[in-house]
């Protein structure tokens, strides 16, 4: 009875360790912070194993499209469009959508729920010029949807390896609305899924004080 109460203590610290070690990407400190966005922002990683039997739902796919109309815009002309095939729901389209991207790509991305190509408008109607801050804007929408996606426990990939022409083309896009990335996004297997280290440049490599080039070395 004893040996059997031990063996089961040393199989629960073993699991644990395992998700610990496995799952570590989940634990990565981006900050000290404790608050709710801090912890998605750490949690949010673009991995490679989407499960291919768990469905997005209605009420999600709502969720994410609330969640990037609400990103603030240049002229307030929310100059993005997502258009987002289902793979469960719009299979030809979502087929449409896979057939555009690089075969590296393609090999995971055909197991997320959801393709979303993401496309600028490049004409401003309010200036009735080109929009200068179409991308910014754009991609900041893009952001609001991943981290909506990471909060409602989903995970995206976005990708800019796919073949720009044939996408405009097969999704019949006008002549000023350009596609910038798609994003796979799905649930993640987690029995498939990698350590992957986060990579990211030293904070005095892209975030200065006052002036180009001066950093500060309090910033840890
Ligand atoms: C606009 C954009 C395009 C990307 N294109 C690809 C791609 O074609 N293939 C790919 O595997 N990852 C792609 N990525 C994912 C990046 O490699 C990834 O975001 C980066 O390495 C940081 O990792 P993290 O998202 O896990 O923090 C892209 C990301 C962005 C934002």
């Amino acid at each position: 009875m004893k040996i059997q109460l031990y063996t089961l203590i040393a199989m629960l610290v073993a699991l644990g360790l395992a998700i610990l070690i496995t799952k570590k990407h989940l634990f990565y400190p981006l900050s000290s912070s404790t608050n709710v966005l801090a912890k998605i922002l750490e949690q949010r990683y673009s991995g490679y194993s989407f499960d291919p039997l768990k469905h997005v739902t209605h009420n999600q796919i709502i969720s994410l499209i609330k969640a990037a109309q609400l990103t603030p815009s240049s002229y307030n002309e929310q100059p993005w469009n997502f258009i987002i095939s289902d793979k469960t729901t719009n299979p030809e389209a979502y087929n449409i959508t896979l057939s555009s991207l690089a075969e590296g790509n393609k090999k995971w991305a055909k197991d997320a729920q959801l393709l979303v190509v993401i496309a600028t408008s490049i004409h401003s109607v309010a200036t009735n010029e080109p929009n200068q801050w179409a991308q910014y804007d754009t991609g900041a929408a893009a952001f609001s949807m991943t981290i909506q996606a990471t909060a409602l426990g989903l995970m995206t990939h976005q990708m800019a390896g796919f073949d720009r022409s044939k996408i405009t083309e097969l999704l019949g896009l006008p002549k000023d609305v350009i596609p910038m990335s798609i994003m796979a996004i799905g649930y993640e297997d987690l029995a498939r899924s990698k350590i992957q280290p986060r990579r990211r440049k030293p904070i005095g490599d892209n975030f200065f004080q006052g002036m180009w080039g001066i950093t500060n070395s309090n910033w840890k």
